[in-house]
């Protein structure tokens, strides 16, 4: 296989530095259904300027008195980043940037046939001149200027060409490619952008959306060709599919390019947690670099491995994002995974402890459930506890229910050999019968309910009724509790009944 260099020298063509042009806050806040307020748009240009971004686009100043007021809010925290305004090709735009007091534009106007017929309804030279005029209007007014054609992928090279090479003589600094649905393709991409920089000689940037999901491979091979800037937003937010996500291309100029662009990268995790919490777009747990599962292994091969060494199945480590390794539980589980586990929980078991809890994560696995932490803290407690003695038993139960009146259930228990009776209401039969446990246990043990699942065994109307709880003491500790029988507030009353008595025996250990 050819090394890193070997491909750099043949196959790249790396500029000198690379900077990146963060758009977060102005394309990620045009994702359907996310507007930002003043307050949420610094929090995130503070982290995006702690993280380290070249540059900040913070918004589209002529849109809204808004964008005024947070751009110049941004603008006095005098943060290290360059702050960006759009701006269409009309001159109030610039205006609206300079009233923000922002010293960078991003102007655009759109090329291809389609904007030009259907959009604009504007002639290739009434085009020029909009976008020649705003350029030299914009340097005019000292800002530096960035300028894009609009949907570039879609426009007539001819045409395009033109297009920079006037805004490049009204004193534009940066051109930007906008593949505005993306459609392009990576070897489309290498063949444009190949091109583009060497018929030009200003530094050239990328702005590609992601409709076919190759956003990110897109401005990687545009970067390979020596694209000096990237356009980016946290979490890939963005219109319809979103732009290039922050994230991973500069996760993958780290790790695969070796291209260190002197960001804080542990700081992208809590970055992208922060801009999901506050557009409300939650990353999806399979989001490379910053979702739920990008560290988390259940596979018992793929966690003996990580345990022995985590490279074994990371090609990153967690804490280079500031994300972190999760071994999650599961029907895919192997012994190694569950002995780090419950050394985690400081949970001791002997072999035959340890298979039952195997076997039983195993089971709940196969029937389709996920095994949480506490899931497991359950089991094992309940393990623990299992070689025990009863202090509880039912001693009897009945039901009277009539119409309109709360059933009441009448429950006799022995408790430590001492028999007690009391009769209780509820909205249903079994929760009358749980509340008379409750009462009757009172003095002994006060517990929680915390989950109540019920299954029917077989269907028909003499199915088993197949109840498994978990119920909680004041110090937390938890234990499960399983029953099956014909009558479903028996079966209630038994699988409460085991679950009590077991954090009963935890109880009496402890104290
Ligand atoms: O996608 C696009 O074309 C844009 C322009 C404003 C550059 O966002
Ligand atoms: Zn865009």
């Amino acid at each position: 296989m050819q090394n890193i260099e070997t491909l750099r020298n043949e196959n790249m063509n790396l500029a000198d530095k690379i900077y990146i042009f963060d758009t977060t806050l102005r394309d990620g806040e045009q994702t359907p259904g996310v507007a930002l307020t003043v307050d949420e748009k610094i929090q995130i240009a503070q982290k995006l300027n702690n993280l380290g971004v070249d540059k900040i686009e913070v918004g589209f100043p002529a849109s809204s008195k808004g964008e005024i007021e947070s751009a110049r809010k941004i603008k006095a925290l005098d943060l290290d980043s360059t702050l960006v305004g759009l701006s269409r090709s009309l001159t109030v735009d610039v205006d609206a940037v300079l009233d923000a007091d922002l010293d960078y534009i991003h102007t655009f106007i759109g090329t291809s046939p389609l904007h030009r017929d259907y959009k604009l309804k504007m002639s290739k030279s009434e085009i020029i001149t909009k976008a020649v005029e705003t350029v030299e209007y914009a340097k005019d007014h000292g800002l530096t200027v960035e300028f894009s054609a609009e949907d570039a992928t879609r426009t007539e090279k001819g045409f395009l060409y033109d297009v920079f090479s006037q805004v490049i003589d009204a004193g534009a600094d940066f051109l930007d490619v906008p593949d505005t649905v993306g459609i392009l393709t990576p070897i489309m991409t290498r063949e444009l952008i190949t091109d583009i920089k060497e018929s030009f000689s200003i530094p050239i940037s990328v702005h590609f959306h992601n409709d076919f999901g190759l956003a990110t491979a897109n401005t990687l091979t545009a970067i390979e060709c020596g694209a000096d800037q990237a356009h980016v937003t946290v979490n890939g937010l963005g219109e319809r599919t979103g732009n290039c996500s922050l994230e991973e291309l500069v996760m993958t100029l780290k790790s695969a390019y070796n291209v260190d662009l002197g960001l804080d990268t542990t700081r992208l995790y809590s970055l992208s947690n922060l801009v999901g919490r506050l557009t409300g777009v939650k990353m999806p747990v399979n989001k490379p670099i910053v979702g739920d599962n990008a560290f988390a292994h259940e596979s018992g091969i793929h966690v003996h491995g990580i345990l022995n060494n985590s490279s074994t199945y990371e090609p990153i480590s967690p804490e280079m994002v500031g994300h972190s390794r999760r071994i999650v539980l599961g029907k895919h589980t192997g012994a190694n995974a569950l002995k780090s586990k419950l050394k985690e929980y400081h949970i001791d078991l002997n072999d035959e402890q340890f298979y039952k809890v195997f076997n039983e994560i195993k089971s709940l696995g196969d029937s389709g459930k996920c095994v949480t932490d506490d899931d497991l803290v359950a089991i094992a407690i309940t393990e623990l506890a299992s070689a025990r003695e009863t202090p509880i038993e039912i001693k009897g139960m009945s039901i009277s229910m009539g119409a309109n009146v709360s059933p009441t259930a009448t429950v006799k228990l022995s408790i430590d050999g001492v028999e007690k009776e009391t009769a209780s209401t509820g909205v249903g039969p079994v929760d009358a019968a749980l509340n008379a446990i409750s009462a009757l246990i009172e003095d002994t043990l006060h517990i929680e309910l915390e989950e109540y699942n019920l299954e029917a065994i077989n269907g028909g109307t003499d199915a088993l009724a197949d109840v498994f709880v978990i119920c909680s003491d004041p110090d937390g500790n938890k234990s499960t509790g399983r029953s099956i029988n014909q009558d479903i507030v028996m079966a209630s009353i038994l699988a409460v009944l085991d679950s009590i008595n077991k954090l009963l025996v935890i109880y009496r250990t402890n104290y």
